[in-house]
């Protein structure tokens, strides 16, 4: 197991690499442009705009180009940093802060915002988006996704999710003697809606370009490797001391999978590019 439970092993998957791929691609970037990560984690996205940026590897980035990756965490942000720094020309710049307030920590305007997997973990959801509409040059972009969203689950994998749970909540019990706290998962917010994402980013000026629902097929490994990753780990069984929470999480999805003889289980993601008109 990795020790800093960060989401590295799972950002690997290929379901969660191609899923991200689509985003930036419906994005339409170009070659020499300005894009900010926000919430960057580990690099996985940050990796994909270089990439991309760089038409594939064929064009040097540089000539003004530039990713700007914003990251709170900086266990993650030390992960991103080992793990491009052999991205050749690429102009990677590291920032650490939070997306709520990032447009005093870039040179403006930038050609386009992209937040992954995180928008979901924001309370402030409206700041992050006027923060990008401040940031953005005009026809520029913000893109995100989530895969926490009401309908992130569809209803053929109900079955799954409450079998995976019930077996890793008795796995902690039966095994450590331990509960997650009851009061705080029942605190837990109830996501957004695809619609509510919708009118959020229209309310805050933007356009909204492409949204899409792309069912994803989450392979065993995907659940195993998310049960490592301390954010997800913590919604799931607030409380619980990470290492024995992730313990009881993956035995219960290698549990679930098995009785219900599954081979993936389906999970939604949110796409939505929005630009500034
Ligand atoms: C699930 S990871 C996604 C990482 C990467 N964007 C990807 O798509 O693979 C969520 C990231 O959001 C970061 N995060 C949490 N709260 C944040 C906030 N308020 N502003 C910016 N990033 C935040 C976390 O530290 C974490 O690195």
């Amino acid at each position: 197991m990795t020790s800093d439970f960060t989401l590295e092993k799972f950002s690997q998957n290929p379901f969660y690499q191609e899923v991200n791929r689509r985003l930036v691609a419906l994005a339409k970037l170009r070659p020499g442009q300005r894009v900010v990560d926000l919430g960057a984690g580990t690099g996985a996205v940050t990796r994909l705009l270089v990439a991309e940026m760089a038409n594939g590897g064929s064009l040097p980035v540089g000539q003004g180009a530039e990713v700007i990756a914003v990251e709170p965490s900086e266990t993650a942000t030390e992960v991103a940093r080992r793990n491009l720094e052999n991205i050749g020309d690429a102009v990677v710049r590291f920032v650490q802060g939070g997306a709520e307030r990032f447009s005093q920590l870039v040179r403006k305007p930038v050609d386009a915002v992209f937040f992954c997997n995180a928008i979901h973990l924001v309370k402030e959801k409206a700041a992050v988006v006027q923060e990008a509409y401040r940031s953005l040059r005009e026809g520029g972009t913000f893109s995100f996704n989530t895969s926490f969203f009401q309908g992130a689950e569809p209803p053929e994998s109900f079955q799954f999710y409450r079998r995976w749970m019930m077996k890793a909540l008795r796995n902690l019990r039966e095994k450590e003697g331990l509960f997650p706290d009851r009061a705080q998962r029942a605190l837990a917010r109830q996501p957004l809606s695809r619609e509510e994402y919708i009118a959020l980013v229209e309310a805050n000026g933007f356009h909204v370009r492409e949204n899409e629902v792309v069912p994803v097929p989450m392979t065993l490994k995907g659940f195993e490797d998310i049960s490592e990753y301390s954010l997800f780990i913590e919604g799931a069984m607030p409380g619980v001391p990470l290492e024995s929470a992730s313990k009881a999480l993956k035995y219960g999805a290698r549990g679930a999978f098995e009785e219900l003889g599954l081979e993936t289980s389906p999970r939604n993601w949110l796409l939505v590019v929005a630009s500034k008109e």
